[in-house]
């Protein structure tokens, strides 16, 4: 269990590096090296109590850029982290100054209507895991016990970005996001039931911080990159060699866009 004080130390060593910054941007799988080179480069050994993510293509760097502090290195549920842990660097953000987060993660499509390569604005979640960073004694100064969820993922922040990828000359789409923990694929017979739910990208991160961020008063956008045709979609099988190929291909889209959005938010 983190303290508030813990919070404030890695919230104080984030800005002695690099100084106060209004957005934070998580960068997904196959994305961590989107932004290598741009800014003051922070490891994240150097920021107590940030963990070391140990999930394959996320190396755990925060880089300071003149618009955002862009998390290179998220972690998992499917690492060991608890979902509270993995929340640590998002309360540290909000407590260094950060008032939006936005959340980018590589994700399977569900709905056939997504392809891979695109880039799909995430329009509401969907958590049945059971687990919620939120549980176990709240601290008010993060947040309300109970947290509103209606609007997780800003609509304001929703029509910026579709504004921001016209502007870049990118079609993007839209969808809902199944969190499933992982880290196995899921099975065709899950993806049947988590479209019937209502799920359109599958994918194994970003509720949790959504939730945290949402907890502490943060506005979120979520953005899919979709690197592949999810379990049985198609008569698809799925790999992370495709996952991370198409993460990279698509690099370049996201990355104009982020920009984008890191001047406009
Ligand atoms: N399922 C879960 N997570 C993913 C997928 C998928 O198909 N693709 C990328 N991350």
């Amino acid at each position: 269990m983190y303290r508030f004080e813990d919070h404030e130390a890695a919230a104080r060593s984030i800005v002695k590096a690099g100084g106060k910054r209004h957005t934070a941007v998580v960068l997904g799988s196959g994305m961590g090296s989107l932004f290598k080179g741009r800014g003051i480069s922070v490891p994240y050994s150097e920021i107590p109590g940030f963990p070391q993510p140990t999930a394959p293509m996320h190396r755990g760097e925060l880089i300071v850029t003149d618009n955002a502090y862009i998390l290179c290195g998220r972690y998992h549920r499917y690492e060991g982290y608890s979902a509270e842990e993995l929340s640590f660097y998002i309360r540290s953000l909000k407590l260094a100054g950060v008032e939006t987060v936005i959340l980018t993660n590589a994700a399977g499509a569900v709905n056939p209507a997504l392809r891979p390569g695109d880039i799909a604005v995430i329009t509401d979640h969907i958590n049945l895991s059971g687990e919620n960073p939120l549980i176990g004694e709240n601290d008010e100064r993060f947040g309300e016990r109970f947290t509103d969820m209606s609007d997780a993922y800003s609509p304001r922040l929703r029509t910026i970005a579709a504004e921001c990828a016209k502007s870049c000359g990118i079609d993007i789409k839209e969808g809902v996001y199944f969190y499933m923990s992982g880290p196995s694929y899921e099975t065709p017979a899950e993806i049947r039931a988590i479209s019937v739910l209502g799920g359109d990208l599958v994918g194994m991160s970003t509720v949790f911080e959504c939730i945290a961020a949402r907890h502490c008063g943060m506005e979120v956008l979520g953005l899919s990159c979709v690197t592949n045709m999810a379990c049985g979609v198609g008569g698809a099988s799925v790999s992370s060699e495709d996952v991370g190929k198409t993460a990279a291909e698509a690099g370049e889209k996201m990355y104009r866009l982020l920009n984008k959005l890191a001047e406009t938010v």
